[in-house]
C-alpha cells in the first residue's frame, strides 16, 4: 500500500484573525441548557459572513492553498496527484449541523457536521504516473467540483493560558467524509498530449467517480481535516475563550 501524503501551506491572509470577534458573531452562553444549539448557529453565522474579507478575518471563499497533494490509492489511482495555486470555493455556502463542544476536563473537545452543496478546486496539477493502468505524465489546470460533501470534524481541544488568558488548542484533529454525492474532475493537459486523449481520461474520469474517490477518500478526509484543523486553530489561537463564548473559564 502506497503512503498517503498530503500537505497544503496557505496564503498568509489566515494569520488576520483578530482576538475582538465583530458584533455580528453570535456569542453563546457554555451554561445554557440548548448551547450546543446555539453554538450550531454561531458557527453557521460566521461562516456565512467570511464570504468577504472583514477587518482581521479572512475570506474563506475563495481560500486559497499554495499547494496539496491527493496520495495515490491502492485501486485505480496509481499516481499522486500534487496541486498548486489552489482557490477552494464553497466554505461559506456550508449547512452547519450537530455542534458540539465540551470543556470537560477529560473530554475536551469540539464536534460538529458540515455540508456543502458544492465544494469547487480549481487548482494546476502535476501528475505522474498510472491512472487505470495507463501512464499519466502531466500539468495543467484541474476542476474539481465535490457536490453535497458532508463532513464530520472532531477536534479534540486543550486548555491554555496566553497574556493571562485562555486559549484553546487542538491536539490531533480529524475530519471524515461519510457521503459526498458526486465527485467531477476535469484535467486539461497544457504539454504535447492531444485534446482527444485529455477528453478520454476525463470522461473514464468521471464514469467511475465512485471508484475513484473510494481509492483517494483518505486523501480528501486528510485535506478537509488540515484545513479545518489549520483554521480553526488559528481561531482558537487569536481568539481568547472568554471572547468566543460567556461563562467559561
Ligand atoms: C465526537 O466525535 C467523536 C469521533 O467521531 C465521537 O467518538 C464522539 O462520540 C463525538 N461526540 C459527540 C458528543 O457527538
Ligand atoms: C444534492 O442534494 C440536493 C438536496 O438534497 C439534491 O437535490 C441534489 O440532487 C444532490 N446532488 C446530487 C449530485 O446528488
Ligand atoms: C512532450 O514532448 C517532449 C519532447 O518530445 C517529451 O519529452 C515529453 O515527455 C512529452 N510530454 C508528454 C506529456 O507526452
Amino acid at each position: 500500500m502506497k503512503l498517503l501524503y498530503t500537505t497544503l501551506i496557505f496564503h498568509s491572509l489566515i494569520s488576520t484573525f483578530c482576538t475582538k470577534l465583530p458584533s455580528s458573531f453570535k456569542k453563546c452562553d457554555y451554561k445554557n441548557p440548548n448551547f450546543n444549539q446555539c453554538l450550531t448557529e454561531a458557527i453557521q453565522t460566521a461562516l456565512v459572513q467570511l464570504n468577504h474579507p472583514m477587518v482581521g478575518l479572512p475570506s474563506l471563499d475563495p481560500l486559497m492553498v499554495e499547494k496539496f497533494s491527493i496520495g495515490a490509492g491502492t485501486g485505480p489511482v496509481g499516481v499522486q496527484e500534487n496541486f498548486q495555486n489552489a482557490k477552494l470555493y464553497g466554505f461559506t455556502k456550508g449547512i452547519v449541523q450537530n455542534a458540539d463542544l465540551s470543556l470537560n476536563p477529560s473530554q475536551m473537545h469540539l464536534n460538529f457536521t458540515i455540508t456543502m452543496p458544492q465544494f469547487k478546486i480549481l487548482a494546476q496539477y502535476q501528475l505522474e504516473g498510472q491512472l487505470l493502468l495507463i501512464p499519466v505524465h502531466g500539468k495543467g489546470d484541474a476542476t474539481l467540483l465535490l457536490k453535497n460533501v458532508t463532513g464530520v470534524a472532531f477536534l479534540p481541544l486543550e486548555k491554555y493560558t496566553k497574556k493571562g488568558l485562555t486559549h484553546l488548542r487542538i491536539v490531533d484533529g480529524k475530519v471524515t467524509l461519510p457521503k459526498t454525492d458526486l465527485l467531477y474532475m476535469n484535467f486539461q493537459n497544457r504539454e504535447n498530449r492531444s485534446q482527444e486523449f485529455s477528453d478520454m481520461i476525463n470522461k473514464v474520469l468521471n464514469d467511475i467517480w465512485q471508484a475513484i474517490f473510494n481509492d483517494v477518500k483518505s486523501g480528501y478526509e486528510s485535506f478537509f481535516t488540515e484545513i479545518t484543523v489549520s483554521l480553526a486553530g488559528k481561531f482558537f489561537d487569536k481568539v481568547p475563550l472568554s471572547e468566543m463564548l460567556d461563562n467559561v473559564e
